[in-house]
């Protein structure tokens, strides 16, 4: 039992991971200030814990900096998950996307070295971009896609993330942590901005087509959002993860055919699988990673990081959370971009 309570800020508290972490701190005691300018989350995310007296909610964006330091004064550590999540909108709003991906990062980690709070930053294995190695260790080389295509600007945007972190860690003592997210799913999670299984998920519930981009070979390894979030905070809570990125990410690797495969498997669903070319769902000259394998080596070895749920629960608990009243399922015209 701690003897204070611990006041955590969650940028982005109103989001799909963001959500489930807010729920575990408040269960585990803490004192939770969500800053969330509701633009992809939803406060019906945070439904089941709205009247938790340890919740505080501050709609606002982490480009404002009064807004950010309003809500992290007196904290004790900042998780912060707010950001444009995901190639598609970096692709739809270049601009304003990049403001809050990277401007937004300085101004949290500016607000918390000011308030004397440590940090969490949520990054993405978007950052190796066109690396298909084996097990894409933390600190491997990256191999980046054009400058020119936006498709790519999302993973530049939280490399410089990762860089203002470690920049803070190093030259100005501010306790970060980094965790690289793969591709984590679980309930909340919508297929409005292309996220690729609950929009397939969504397809299947539907009984229309899924719509599987490229060549469908591509691969990836799910995570599910209940194995990642505690491990989220085992790192942020471990006094040796400071200064230092770790892979947070599933087990089982699977190509896209494969996963339309799981799905319709799980949901029952007789739905027929259509190949999309890239440039048909998405802008000419779509290019998509061709493969996405976590090295989860090192969380596991400092906090005992296992990624245990099978992707057959993941698919059947997105389908649960789809057919909940109130959780939408995605509208195909919404659904026009590959997730990675
Ligand atoms: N879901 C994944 O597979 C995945 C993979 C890798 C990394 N991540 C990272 O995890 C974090 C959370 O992602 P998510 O999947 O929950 O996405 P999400 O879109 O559900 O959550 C992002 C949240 O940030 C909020 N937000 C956006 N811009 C903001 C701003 N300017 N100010 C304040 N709040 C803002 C949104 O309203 C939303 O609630 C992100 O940092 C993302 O890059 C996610």
């Amino acid at each position: 039992m701690r003897a204070t309570t611990t006041r955590s800020v969650v940028t982005g508290g109103a989001g799909f991971i963001g959500s489930h972490l807010v729920e575990l701190l408040l269960q585990r005691g803490d004192q939770v200030i969500v800053l969330d300018d509701l633009s992809t989350g939803t406060v019906s995310n945070l439904a089941a814990v709205a009247d938790h007296p340890g919740l505080e909610m501050h709609q606002g964006s982490v480009t404002d900096p009064a807004a950010v330091r309003g809500a992290t004064r007196g904290a004790d550590r900042v998780f912060h998950l707010a950001a444009a999540v995901g190639a598609h909108l970096l692709v739809d709003f270049p601009l304003s996307s990049l403001r809050t991906n990277v401007h937004g990062t300085e101004v949290v980690l500016e607000a918390a070295r000011e308030t004397g709070a440590e940090v969490l930053l949520a990054s993405t294995s978007e950052l190796h971009s066109k690396s298909t190695a084996d097990r894409l260790a933390e600190d491997a080389d990256r191999i980046l896609g054009s400058r020119v295509l936006s498709r790519w600007t999302y993973a530049t945007a939280k490399s410089i993330d990762e860089a203002f972190a470690h920049a803070y860690w190093t030259e100005l003592g501010l306790p970060v942590t980094i965790t690289r997210l793969f591709n984590t799913c679980g309930p909340r999670q919508t297929g409005r901005h292309g996220m690729v299984v609950p929009r397939l998920v969504g397809q299947a519930l539907r009984g229309g087509p899924l719509t599987v981009y490229g060549d469908g070979r591509q691969t990836r390894c799910f995570s599910y959002v209940g194995d990642v979030v505690p491990a989220m905070v085992a790192l942020a809570e471990n006094k040796h993860s400071k200064g230092q990125a770790f892979d947070l990410g599933g087990a089982e690797e699977v190509s896209m055919l494969e996963l339309a495969d799981r799905i319709l498997a799980v949901t029952g669903s007789t739905s027929p699988v259509v190949l999309v070319p890239y440039e048909e769902a998405c802008s000419a000259g779509y290019e998509d990673a061709r493969r996405r394998v976590p090295d989860n080596t090192r969380s596991h070895d400092l906090v005992g990081y296992v990624p245990s749920t099978p992707l057959d629960t993941m698919i059947r608990r997105v389908a649960e959370s789809l057919t909940t009243p109130g959780n939408e399922s995605p509208t195909p015209a919404m659904a026009e971009m590959p997730a990675s």
